[in-house]
């Protein structure tokens, strides 16, 4: 058991880290222009305008939340000690996971239901969105059932993976946490090991440059409907706009 628990809470995250560092540079250098979410809003915009709005807005937040909580737990704590703040914190946490869920399971439904949108998706894009999606299942779930998990992050969570950093790894408070607590953990530096291998790369080049650049104005000056039907995924002529 201790074994098993040693590979995941001290190898497999110095896997995952390794892993993520040499494969996003080595995929930055050599596929730059691969280094995207790839967009398919051309392909299809209804279902990945609301999938994509509630999971972004959800997964952003909630990702700077943890971020926010392993750099300062001590302020979270200071925060939490009066119980309107940390009924506070933890019902947006959880609306905004909630949000993520949702917008997920449209994003993944429109991947595997859209006959355009399929074309355009592989393997891995299936597998980091089931992979997302089991790991805001568990976070929800941890978040419901551990109740007040923004103050025991700071004194359990944090420490650990600052130890992890500070290569003194401290994992006896791990070993006895919840099993699905755990299995969060072990899902994250999945995550975060899969990376370089996917689309996921797009959020480490946040186009913060578009905060301050000019307007682009993108005009039809054809008539849609006639150079090409949104219905199939392909058309027997050669479409116009290609
Ligand atoms: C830093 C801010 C982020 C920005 C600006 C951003 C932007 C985008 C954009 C433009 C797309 C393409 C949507 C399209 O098809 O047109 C996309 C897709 C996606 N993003 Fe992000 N993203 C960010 C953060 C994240 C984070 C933190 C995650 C997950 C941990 C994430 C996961 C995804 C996934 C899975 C897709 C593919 C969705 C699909 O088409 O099925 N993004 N993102």
């Amino acid at each position: 058991m201790d074994l098993l628990n040693n590979f995941f809470f001290i190898a497999l995250p110095y896997i995952a880290i390794i892993v993520f560092v040499i494969g996003t540079v080595y995929r930055y250098r050599s596929l730059k222009f691969g280094y995207s979410s790839l967009s398919s809003q051309f392909l299809e915009t209804r279902k990945l305008f609301w999938g994509s709005l509630l999971f972004h807005w959800g997964i952003v937040i909630i990702f700077f939340g943890h971020l926010i909580a392993f750099l300062i737990p001590q302020s979270i704590l200071l925060w939490n000690q009066q119980p309107l703040r940390l009924f506070i914190l933890e019902i947006s946490a959880f609306t905004f996971g909630i949000m993520a869920f949702i917008g997920l399971i449209n994003l993944l439904y429109r991947r595997l239901s859209s006959a355009r949108i399929r074309v355009v998706t592989n393997y891995m894009d299936i597998i980091l969105e089931i992979l997302l999606l089991i790991q805001i299942f568990l976070g929800l779930w941890v978040a419901y059932g551990y109740r007040w998990g923004s103050s025991w992050f700071a004194i359990v969570i944090s420490p650990y993976l600052k130890s992890l950093f500070t290569f003194t790894p401290k994992v006896d408070a791990v070993f006895m946490l919840p099993l699905v607590v755990q299995l969060h953990i072990i899902t994250g530096f999945l995550i975060i090991l899969i990376v370089p291998f996917t689309r996921l790369v797009h959020f480490l080049v946040f186009p913060l440059s578009y905060l301050w650049r000019p307007y682009q104005k993108v005009i039809w000056n054809r008539d849609r409907k006639k150079i090409r039907n949104a219905k199939e995924a392909w058309t027997v002529h050669r479409p116009e706009n290609n």
